[in-house]
């Protein structure tokens, strides 16, 4: 059975992917980089390409940017894992949001590491505790590096605070702590201003920006980078021996970008943009009794809580037996707790699959509540 609505997986939206523009930029490509693409490339990769998400950086954070504190990546991921091998030893510990990333939670998991996880608000990671954390580890457990989803925070939507990201910086950089910055979700941008990425806030030498072109364009083409000063930038890359990343994928990108990011962003984002206010006016008109859910001012994802007396193996069986599908909060926790919370990607969900999906879902919910219980959570977090 093809999974009709399917919530579950952050993907893109395929409709407004450009088909003829990039069939034109690899033809371009292709004539004109064909001897390149016979030799290797080294750890930066492809200049062009590298140029041109150094100006989408500037543009975005209003600092200069240099290409060359730049290396792309073979996706975010790669970037995600190369920073961990180079910063870690199994058993080490590091911080990062108590919700994160279930990618990442596996790579440091698989790397032996131990997360410690800060709980979320509606302003995003609550540093407001990381200083009582730190002092709680001592020194044997010193964090080798906080890693923070800063904007449209995976699986959440939360922005951190401008006040916040201060004092994040602040902290690390009293207590000698890398910061990893993954970004990934900065340019799925739908309303209002957002604050600035942390490298961009400070001169703290120990920030490492990660972003990507996944959710901007397309996972498929595995395109993502790392920005970071020297020596860290050096000690990260010096684990990379994969003899540099795809060029091809790399110099058709650059040629369809050749005048920048922003117009495919834009096209992207209002469609995404309707997807979302479907989600969340769907769940208002579906759930406002017993659940409270994000509405995320960019990212791909709504964040969903449920009333505690939902059994969550009949919940995901109703849902399914619906063709309903979407990802279980214990997916995103660092220790798989299976909080009463639920992710619902819609990036990719056709429109009128998400008017007809989320009262399904709704349905299930119900259904697999064990009482009648008035709803006992004001909002999200509390
Ligand atoms: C927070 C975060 N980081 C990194 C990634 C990996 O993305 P990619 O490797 O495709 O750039 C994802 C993918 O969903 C993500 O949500």
């Amino acid at each position: 059975m093809t999974r009709r609505f399917d919530f579950a997986v952050g993907r893109t939206n395929p409709e407004t992917f450009p088909v003829d523009k990039m069939q034109r930029a690899a033809s371009i490509a292709i004539e004109r980089e064909y001897e390149a693409l016979t030799n290797y490339h080294g750890r930066l990769g492809h200049p062009e390409l590298r140029a041109i998400m150094a100006t989408r950086e500037s543009e975005r954070e209003g600092v200069s940017v240099n290409p060359d504190s730049i290396a792309l990546m073979n996706g975010s991921m790669q970037a995600v894992t190369l920073t961990a091998e180079a910063l870690t030893s199994p058993g080490d510990t590091i911080i990062c949001e108590e919700f994160t990333y279930s990618g990442t939670i596996s790579a440091y998991r698989s790397l032996g590491i131990e997360m410690v996880g800060l709980p979320l608000d509606n302003n995003g990671m609550r540093v407001d505790l990381l200083e009582s954390t730190l002092d709680r580890l001592g020194p044997k457990r010193k964090p080798k590096f906080i890693y923070a989803l800063t904007t449209y925070q995976n699986p959440s939507g939360t922005v951190m605070s401008l006040e916040r990201r201060a004092q994040l910086i602040r902290i690390a950089e009293n207590y000698d702590i890398p910061i990893v910055e993954d970004n990934c979700y900065g340019d799925v941008h739908f309303d209002g201003d957002k604050p600035s990425a942390l490298y961009a806030l400070s001169d703290y030498a120990k920030i490492i920006y990660l972003c990507s072109l996944s959710k901007i364009l397309a996972p498929g083409l595995r395109l993502g980078y790392l920005l970071a000063r020297p020596p860290i930038f050096d000690q990260i890359l010096e684990r990379r021996h994969d003899a540099g990343g795809n060029y091809l994928a790399a110099a058709i990108v650059a040629e369809l970008y050749r005048d920048g990011v922003w117009s495919l962003t834009d096209h992207l984002n209002k469609s995404l943009r309707v997807k979302k206010n479907l989600v969340v006016n769907g769940l208002a008109n579906e759930l406002h009794d017993i659940c409270a859910w994000s509405d995320p001012a960019g990212g791909l994802f709504v964040w969903l809580r449920y009333p505690e007396d939902v059994d969550q193996k009949k919940l995901a069986e109703l849902a399914a037996a619906r063709n309903v599908h979407f990802a279980p909060g214990a997916n995103f926790h660092i220790n798989n707790d299976d909080r009463p919370y639920l992710r619902l990607a819609f990036g990719h969900v056709p429109d009128q699959d998400i008017r007809d999906g989320i009262p399904l879902l709704a349905q299930s919910i119900r259904e697999a509540r064990t009482s009648n219980a008035p709803k006992e959570f004001g909002d999200l977090y509390d």
